[in-house]
């Protein structure tokens, strides 16, 4: 069972925490009933995520259900609920994930300037102590408690640290730092990160720093990157990268580029990245939204290629133009797309996978035929490349047997 304590003892282990079911949920266009969340539920537990954000229990009785079925019929992760900083969301919170021993409460409060102020009217100090009190009630109904301090980016960072010391203080375990609405860049995370690192987890070494970033300027999984290097333990990110507004740091990216990276970073999460396209495609059924062809990891342009000049460094050598194996992510290998800017070479060889072995003048027929449909209709699949081969072929032999 993953714990706190348990990332704890590997230092190069970075959590996972799913919110697909919460942040990304939230997002217009992606509502999900509780059958529905309970299917992406069991996806997510086989991915080996090591926790999921099932809901928000006090935001309506369906999600309080919600929260409810999913944590009590799925088993592995941590579950959790998301919770304002009051003793009213945190109690419809423990309704929902009471029962379930593996479950974590998730508090957040707007910590920033414009939050302090638009949504509070309330002073730095108030909202300090409104941190604390409501950390220390939810001790003493949960033992794994994380604390969010909204908007942390647009926060003073002598502030924050307060405010992240004051809640480890307090008993939180888990101290995210969201980018709340996707404004940082790389480097200013990354410094943000190093501050507290030494500042916060210095002085309470049991704790973890998150990070939750968001894609308003689609710098979402470089900022999440960037955190992780400067100390983040936790990320936080949702499959396709939905969530609020832009969306949230896409999972299958950050899992797959760390992977992929290792030399860069020299961590590991124990996500089963073999089973990322499927878990993609079950919410892209789920929630009716396509997963766009160029998606990184998961759309179906990840491993496909058209043009001849590809098409033929991949024959040679796949990492001529692939850096991962699409078996890695889920797929069951590269794809070849046929259409304009395919090659002779590409034309043949599926040609003869469908039975034609072309050469010579059927082949030039046939290549030209299927550059004129080509232009036509875009791509080529297996049912009219025959068609083509049929035409052209009867025509080559038409031709011949006229002279
Ligand atoms: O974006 C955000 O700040 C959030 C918090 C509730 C963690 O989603
Ligand atoms: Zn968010």
């Amino acid at each position: 069972m993953p714990s706190v304590d348990g990332v704890a003892r590997d230092p190069n282990r970075v959590l996972v925490f799913d919110t697909t079911l919460r942040d990304g949920e939230q997002a217009p266009g992606f509502s999900m009933g509780v059958a529905q969340k309970l299917e992406m539920a069991r996806a997510l537990a086989a991915l080996n995520v090591d926790v999921i954000e099932a809901g928000f229990a006090a935001a309506s009785p369906g999600d309080e259900e919600a929260v409810r079925v999913v944590s009590g019929e799925v088993e592995g992760p941590i579950f959790c609920s998301l919770s304002r900083a009051t003793e009213s969301d945190i109690m419809a919170a423990h309704r929902a994930l009471g029962h379930n021993r593996c479950r974590r409460l998730h508090i957040f409060l707007g910590t920033s300037p414009i939050h302090r102020r638009a949504k509070f009217n309330m002073s730095a100090d108030e909202v300090l102590a409104q941190a604390v009190a409501s950390v220390q009630f939810a001790r003493t109904l949960f033992e794994d408690v994380e604390f969010s301090a909204e908007d942390a980016i647009r926060t003073e960072p002598e502030y924050l640290g307060d405010v992240l010391e004051a809640v480890a203080e307090a008993g939180a375990q888990t101290l995210n730092v969201p980018d709340t609405v996707g404004y940082s860049t790389p480097e200013e995370i990354g410094g943000l990160f190093q501050y507290l690192n030494r500042r916060v987890i210095q002085r309470y070494p049991h704790t973890i720093l998150s990070t939750h970033c968001h894609d308003d300027l689609g710098m979402a999984v470089a900022n999440t990157l960037s955190a992780v290097k400067a100390g983040a333990r936790q990320v936080e990110v949702a499959i396709n990268g939905i969530g609020e507004r832009a969306g949230n740091c896409a999972l299958e990216e950050v899992v797959m580029a760390l992977r992929t990276r290792a030399d860069q970073f020299g961590l590991f999460t124990g996500v089963d990245s073999t089973k990322l396209v499927g878990v993609s495609r079950l919410l892209s059924q789920v929630t009716e939204t396509p997963v766009p062809r160029n998606k990184a990891i998961v759309g179906i342009n990840a491993f496909a290629h058209e043009a001849g000049i590809h098409q033929h460094g991949v024959l040679a050598d796949a990492r001529t133009y692939e850096i991962m194996l699409p078996q890695d992510v889920g797929f069951d290998g590269t794809s070849f797309v046929l259409g304009k800017h395919s090659g002779r070479h590409a034309v043949a060889k599926r040609a003869s996978v469908l039975g034609h072995e072309l050469s010579g003048n059927a082949l030039s027929a046939v290549f030209a035929g299927f550059k004129r449909r080509a232009d036509e209709i875009g791509e080529i699949d297996d049912a009219e490349l025959v068609a083509i081969i049929r035409s052209e072929t009867e025509e080559t032999r038409g031709i011949h047997a006229a002279v």
